[in-house]
């Protein structure tokens, strides 16, 4: 087996965080700065996010992914006034299945989980809670929480994304996007602001969350009021749900360094570049199954159930369903080609050598 390459293919959260990420938080280390969001830098981010979206969104800082899942559900949950009102999602959503059941403790709120092949809704599917509505005995479905891209690496065009915000919205509820990844999704479908503006502002979404940390920050994500009238109280909300961050400065410069010349796209860009690439070189090694191309930077492929304990030893990865022998590698803004190459490279080599075991035995 060639040397492995060090858990580059665990997650974008194994990564480590971009130079100009670690420079722009030295910058900001000089002298004093007021706290809680009055300082230069959060002022500066506010300013980039008006300009990333073309409009003036209203942006609040926090410090993970969860609560800013969680700080922007429930300004929204409140905009709707009602502690009566649920949250639909899939049963893939990290809100639903790995947010140790933040929302409904923190926000008091249902999760209606509907049960989706590609993590992704489809406004028939809202039908399916349609009957809900109006009836005294049942939760009243409020917001609509879709993630781009979704956690099984999937995409929602632009379209798509249109229609559903359109259903939800005609059944009054609000629409919430989980952009963890967002980067990704911006890069995979354009490349540039008007593509995330395309899935987003102008598709109707209401608020979403926007990622640093899985993209080269050291740790910084972003509620964004897309339609600033909904953000009335958000900064009491935020603060009631912890992620009010008193030396704000350090993680808005973390994320004015990602948004500055669309550095951030273009780390997307790559890391989703390196998992196309993953899938070429190894797409073909028999006991690899996998199915459509890689969309984002993730790959699900089902290996030879033998060779996942010694790959794994030898260069780390997570399990995605044991069941089926599907496993998850995940690429970063920091894989690189060679990363990849050698990666492809031992998993051959220890396929070909399970091979040759099985015939000569
Ligand atoms: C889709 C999605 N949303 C939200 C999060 C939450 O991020 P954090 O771990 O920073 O709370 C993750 C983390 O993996 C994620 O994959």
């Amino acid at each position: 087996m060639p040397p492995a390459p060090n858990r580059a293919f665990a997650s974008d959260n194994a990564a480590g965080a971009h130079p100009s990420v670690i420079e722009a938080v030295l910058e900001a280390n000089t002298g004093h700065a007021l706290a809680y969001g009055a300082d230069d830098q959060t002022a500066e981010c506010e300013q980039r996010f008006n300009d990333t979206f073309g409009a003036p969104v209203v942006t609040r800082v926090c410090f993970n992914g969860t609560g800013a899942n969680i700080a922007g559900l429930a300004t929204a949950m409140g905009a709707l006034r009602g502690p009566h009102h649920a949250i639909v999602c899939t049963n893939w959503s990290h809100i639903a299945a790995d947010e140790t059941g933040a929302p409904e403790r923190v926000l008091g709120t249902k999760l209606i989980e509907l049960p989706s092949p590609d993590a992704k809704i489809t406004p028939t599917m809202l039908d399916s809670v349609a009957h809900l509505q109006g009836v005294q005995h049942h939760v009243q479905p409020g917001v609509v929480s879709i993630t781009q891209p979704t956690e099984l690496g999937t995409l929602y065009s632009p379209d798509e994304v249109s229609a559903l915000c359109a259903r939800a919205h005609d059944m009054g509820m609000l629409v919430h996007l989980d952009g963890a990844r967002i980067a990704n999704a911006t890069a995979a479908l354009g490349g540039d602001l008007a593509a995330l503006r395309s899935f987003t502002i102008d598709a109707g979404v209401d608020v979403m969350s926007f990622g640093g940390t899985k993209n080269g920050a050291l740790g910084a994500e972003a509620v964004i009021f897309l339609r600033p009238e909904l953000a009335e109280g958000s900064e009491f909300v935020r603060k009631q749900v912890t992620q009010l961050p008193s030396k704000m400065r350090y993680l808005s410069a973390q994320l004015n360094a990602l948004l500055r010349d669309d550095l951030w796209i273009d780390l997307g860009a790559h890391s989703n570049a390196m998992a196309a690439r993953l899938d070429e070189l190894v797409r073909d090694i028999v006991g690899v199954e996998l199915d459509g191309r890689p969309q984002v930077n993730s790959l699900f492929p089902r290996l030879r159930r033998e060779a996942i304990g010694p790959l794994r030893d030898w260069c780390f990865f997570w399990d995605w369903d044991a069941t089926v022998n599907q496993v998850r590698w995940m690429t970063a803004w920091d894989t690189t080609e060679q990363d990849v190459e050698r990666f492809a490279a031992g998993l051959r080599s220890l396929l070909t050598e399970l091979d040759s075991d099985c015939r000569a035995s």
